[in-house]
């Protein structure tokens, strides 16, 4: 075969690359936001620690344009492990969490935790440097998400907003609402989507092999030097070509089935666009850190060993976060079927822990981990409900305000 045949042969592999997988594989999301008719901005939040991180936000309803300085309640999404931004909008506009919310005439804020493809840039340093992966959804939670609420309220003039957590953007929110009452003042409600505050009894692949392969897994990760979890961007689209090619959705689904369980609600035809953003990248560590709770069945930071953490927290164990200090009014959204937010976990440790703030919890059939998200179903039956919630509480807030006001006068 000559080299032109090569040539050829691969020229038109890649063409047919570019064809055969949904445009949305290719956007980010903004780009996928005006697809479906969004104004969509990009916003840069600088962190404490120095880290840039890219805010996306959908401030109007679809094929509209709005006033940006109209006060209207802001609904601030945020992702799980090993996703990012693109868990809001991975549907059709009618089905996804970030376009649904926006028409019924929610602010929308997208956050991408540091280690995603849309924040991978530190002032400093890049992502080929070592440093740039020490970190865990500990500094994701202290850094980045009280740097990106900050923004958003210092952006809009508002006093707080409302949070829509999935997975790990639920344990993202458990600990800073923990640790620091201050910022709490600034989150108007907690909505959590298969939420995770321990994970003792997580059924998925860790479960599955037991604490035999979690040592296994542990020892293995620490010997990586701080490194990105991710796969190749060329090979993420392969994988995500021969799934929406060779009709090898149910194999295909896997990738995301495997730690999650099952899916049934997922759009069939769309996994090859949710495998070209979904696993995006995060830290070994971070997945270092997953590890180290479920083995302690507790809820703590980062465990650097006794000496270690004597350097680090000043004592031999790391510090652990108390649920019980909670005060933000918070809804549970969860599923007897999730094997990754597991029930009795839910029971245990946050309704137990948090119930004098737990204002509310909806148990949803047959959901698995990523259906909260990925599902099509979620339209019908979560979303509308969040919705409710959120517009009912922003009317009685109005109302007070209003009075207040009245009364000044
Ligand atoms: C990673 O962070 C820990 C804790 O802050 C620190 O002790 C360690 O030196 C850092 N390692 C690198 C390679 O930056
Ligand atoms: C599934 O996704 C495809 C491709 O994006 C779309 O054309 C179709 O309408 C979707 N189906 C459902 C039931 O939402
Ligand atoms: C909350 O849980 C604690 C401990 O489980 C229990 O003692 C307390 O009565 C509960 N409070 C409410 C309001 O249910
Ligand atoms: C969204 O639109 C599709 C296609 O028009 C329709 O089949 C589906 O039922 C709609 N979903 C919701 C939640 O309204």
């Amino acid at each position: 075969m000559s080299k032109i045949d090569l040539f050829l042969i691969l020229l038109s592999f890649s063409i047919n690359l570019s064809l055969a997988i949904d445009d949305e594989c290719y956007m980010t999301v903004p780009e996928i936001g005006k697809h479906f008719g969004y104004e969509s901005e990009v916003h840069l939040v600088r962190t404490t620690d120095e880290y840039i991180l890219e805010l996306h936000r959908i401030p109007c309803k679809q094929n509209e344009k709005c006033d940006r300085s109209s006060k209207r309640p802001i609904v601030f999404m945020q992702h799980g492990l090993l996703a990012d931004g693109f868990s809001w909008i991975p549907n059709l506009a009618n089905q996804s969490a970030g376009f649904v919310f926006a028409d019924a005439g929610f602010d929308i804020w997208i956050a991408n935790s540091r280690g995603t493809p849309a924040s991978q840039k530190h002032i400093g340093y890049g992502p080929e440097n070592q440093k740039f992966w020490n970190f865990t959804w500990q500094q994701m939670s202290e850094f980045d998400l009280t740097a990106s609420v900050d923004l958003v309220l210092k952006e809009t003039k508002q006093e707080f907003l409302y949070y829509l957590g999935h997975s790990q953007g639920t344990m993202i929110m458990f600990s800073r609402l923990a640790e620091n009452p201050e910022f709490a003042k600034k989150i108007r409600h907690f909505h959590a989507l298969a939420p995770v505050a321990t994970v003792s009894h997580i059924g998925g692949l860790f479960g599955l092999f037991g604490t035999k392969f979690l040592t296994y897994a542990e020892i293995l990760l620490g010997r990586l030097p701080y490194s990105p979890l991710s796969i190749p961007r060329t090979v993420q689209k392969m994988i995500s070509y021969m799934c929406s090619r060779f009709f090898m959705q149910n194999i295909c689904t896997l990738d995301i089935g495997f730690i999650d369980g099952n899916e049934k609600m997922f759009n069939q035809s769309r996994v090859g666009v949710y495998l070209c953003h979904t696993p995006a990248a995060t830290s070994v560590k971070d997945l270092q850190h997953w590890i180290q709770l479920v083995k302690s069945q507790t809820v703590s930071k980062f465990d650097y060993g006794t000496d270690g953490n004597i350097i680090e927290y000043g004592q031999p164990t790391p510090p652990e976060y108390d649920l019980t200090q909670i005060n933000t009014p918070t809804y549970l959204y969860w599923s007897r079927d999730d094997i990754l937010a597991d029930t009795q976990d839910i029971r245990d440790s946050i309704l137990s822990k948090m119930n004098k703030t737990i204002a509310g919890s909806l148990e949803l059939p047959h959901y698995s981990h990523m259906d909260f998200v990925f599902g099509t179903h979620a339209a019908f039956d979560l979303y509308p409900k969040i919705i409710e919630t959120i517009q009912d509480d922003y009317n009685k807030y109005r109302i007070t305000r209003m009075h207040k006001l009245k009364k000044h006068l």
